[in-house]
């Protein structure tokens, strides 16, 4: 099927909600996963002076399991909805034990990459690790995803963006939907069909990557709806 762009950011507040209140815990601990495996792989060990950057972070899910999993690195969450970050620095301020080494920042893709801004609001090329979590499938201009990318890493930075993958027909969106979202608050199951509308497909992504000369990084099938575009930067 064709691809339906859906907005870019997620501002209303009742969606905000919906999002922060859902349990992911079983996918973003299936990401957590990955990103150690790919560490492992590449015989990488986050640690102190290590920066890692989570692009279109939300209410902070995969930051936080971040900064738990690699004390001593620096994690910066980066998202330009204010709602979505005020959630964020709601949980980081409950944390316990105290979240430590995790700071959010409004800003968009656009803005990271833009080459007329002066003073960037992150350094770029000092990233030990650029990672995303269901971010691609919301940008109207994707190449942004891989222009932050290659502006904020550091070379030799692992890279792991997670998204949904685009589904054959409208049919084996709802099923997705029906399967994952069964019983989920109607908003949350509407945010989801729209996502699975909105998500590119592997041959896409891979054209993305072409034309962005990321040829160091390979698109992989993840379960039954997500891809992963991982690898590690020369
Ligand atoms: C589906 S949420 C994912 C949140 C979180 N990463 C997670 O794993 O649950 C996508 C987030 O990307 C943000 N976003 C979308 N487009 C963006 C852009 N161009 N610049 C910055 N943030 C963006 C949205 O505001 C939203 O918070």
């Amino acid at each position: 099927m064709q691809r339906t762009p859906e907005p870019e950011l997620m501002e209303a507040p009742h969606q905000v909600e919906a999002y922060a209140s859902a349990d992911f815990s079983a996918s973003d601990a299936a990401l957590l996963e990955r990103f150690a495996g790919l560490c492992n792989q590449h015989a990488c060990h986050a640690g102190r002076e290590q920066v890692l950057i989570d692009l279109g972070c939300g209410p902070g899910n995969i930051s936080e399991r971040l900064a738990q999993a690699f004390p001593g690195s620096t994690v910066i969450g980066v998202d330009a909805s204010s709602p979505m970050l005020a959630m964020a620095r709601q949980r980081q301020a409950s944390a316990m034990p105290p979240m430590g080494h995790v700071s959010y920042l409004q800003a968009t893709l656009a803005q990271l990459v833009s080459p007329t801004t002066d003073s960037k609001p992150l350094p770029l090329g000092a990233a030990s690790a650029v990672v995303s979590n269901s971010l691609l499938h919301h940008l109207h201009q994707p190449a942004q995803l891989w222009q932050a990318t290659l502006r904020l890493a550091a070379p030799g930075a692992l890279v792991l963006h997670r998204d949904l993958r685009r589904p054959d027909d409208p049919g084996a969106a709802l099923a997705l939907q029906d399967l994952h979202l069964g019983a989920a608050p109607e908003v949350l199951r509407r945010d989801y069909l729209a996502s699975l509308h909105a998500a590119f497909t592997m041959t896409e992504v891979r054209q993305q990557l072409n034309d962005a000369g990321l040829h160091c990084l390979e698109v992989v099938e993840v379960n039954d709806r997500y891809l992963d575009v991982i690898g590690r930067l020369p």
